[in-house]
């Protein structure tokens, strides 16, 4: 079968690890089911395991692609829930297991015809919604469901900036936030993305860096360093930041005083629960919203699609389909 490998890696050029191989079709060990790939999607951690970053030499080469909507070999609709991991080591909660692992982090991934998972990661897909649609949401959207709900406890009423709206994750937390009664303030570079984050349900869209009407009870980043002092001004005391990634960097000054004088509380975020992303489908269902998708790409064409995620040149999420 036809799968997107990940051959090596370049912090330079990563694209050019990424290399379009016919691989064995995988056989499931027991506790194990083969799901026929219909669907998946793009993330930025593919790009940082062609790159290098967070992602051990010694499991290379793997498939690559951490989403996935399918059909079983016995003929279920499953979306692939990403995390392998015991909830047990996590003390109840599996992104917590010290040994987790994201898919295709130590175990193929969703850019090829059929991926074998554990049985606890199937998830039936809401009928009403597509495979393409349902690729978009394990990894990006459950992550924001996590950031919002379950770390900073967005309640209706709430005031909450999310930076950088073209990203998958932000694009999914303001349209999660603002299905939850949240007034959100969103930013971004470009004119066409603050736009679509209007469209996405953010009642104002700022350029990067600028001054809110009001401070914010919550802010949801996973810009880093070109936002991250922004951020930090822009909350009341008291106020949140949820940072689940750093696409321009990881290193910005702390402003410690800040932090301490306004009393600031700063959580990290990675993952989901699989409890989390069932909520998060049962959300999509009870609220009518759907992912917005940027463009669906064959397989043949995964380089172009992620040549315009490094470009920033993406709104929502680019979809593979099989
Ligand atoms: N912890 C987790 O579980 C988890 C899960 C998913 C993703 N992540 C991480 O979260 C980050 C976001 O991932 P993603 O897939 O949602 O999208 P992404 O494509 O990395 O988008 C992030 C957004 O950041 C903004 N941005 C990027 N560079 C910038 C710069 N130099 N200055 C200002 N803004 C900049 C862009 O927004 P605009 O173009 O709109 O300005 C971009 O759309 C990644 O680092 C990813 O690894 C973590």
């Amino acid at each position: 079968m036809l799968a997107a490998v990940a051959v090596a890696q370049n912090a330079a050029d990563p694209l050019s690890c990424l290399k379009l191989q016919d691989v064995p079709v995988p056989e499931a060990p027991a506790g194990w089911t083969r799901v026929r790939v219909k669907a998946s999607s793009l993330n930025m951690h593919d790009v940082w395991t062609l790159r290098g970053i967070g992602h051990d030499p010694k499991n290379i080469p793997i498939v690559l692609g951490c989403d996935v909507a399918g059909v079983t070999d016995d003929g279920r609709e499953v979306v692939v829930y990403p995390v392998i991991a015991d909830p047990d080591a996590g003390f109840g909660d599996e992104t917590l297991d010290p040994n987790r692992a994201l898919l295709s982090e130590r175990h193929d991934g969703g850019f090829a015809e059929y991926i074998v998972v554990p049985d606890r990661c199937l998830v039936d897909k809401p009928a009403a919604l597509s495979f393409e649609e349902a690729a978009c949401l394990p990894v990006a959207w459950s992550t924001a469901y996590r950031m919002l709900f379950t770390q900073a406890g967005l309640k209706a009423g709430d005031r909450v900036l999310v930076q950088g709206a073209g990203g998958g994750v932000a694009s999914a937390a303001i349209a999660l936030a603002s299905a939850a009664g949240a007034t959100v303030y969103a930013t971004s570079r470009t004119e066409a993305k603050r736009q679509l984050a209007l469209e996405l349900g953010a009642h104002e869209a700022f350029e990067t860096g600028a001054r809110l009407p009001q401070r914010v009870d919550v802010v949801i980043e996973t810009v880093g360093e070109a936002t991250w002092a922004h951020s930090l001004r822009c909350l009341r005391p008291g106020g949140t930041i949820v940072i689940a990634g750093a696409t321009s960097g990881t290193s910005p000054e702390a402003d410690l005083g800040r932090i301490f004088y306004q009393q600031l509380r700063i959580l990290g975020s990675t993952g989901s629960t699989r409890h989390e992303t069932v909520a998060m489908l049962r959300m999509l269902e009870s609220t009518g919203l759907r992912p917005h998708i940027d463009r669906v790409l064959p397989l043949e064409r995964i380089h172009e699609g992620f040549q315009a995620m490094i470009d920033g040149d993406v709104t929502g999420k680019i979809v593979i389909t099989l």
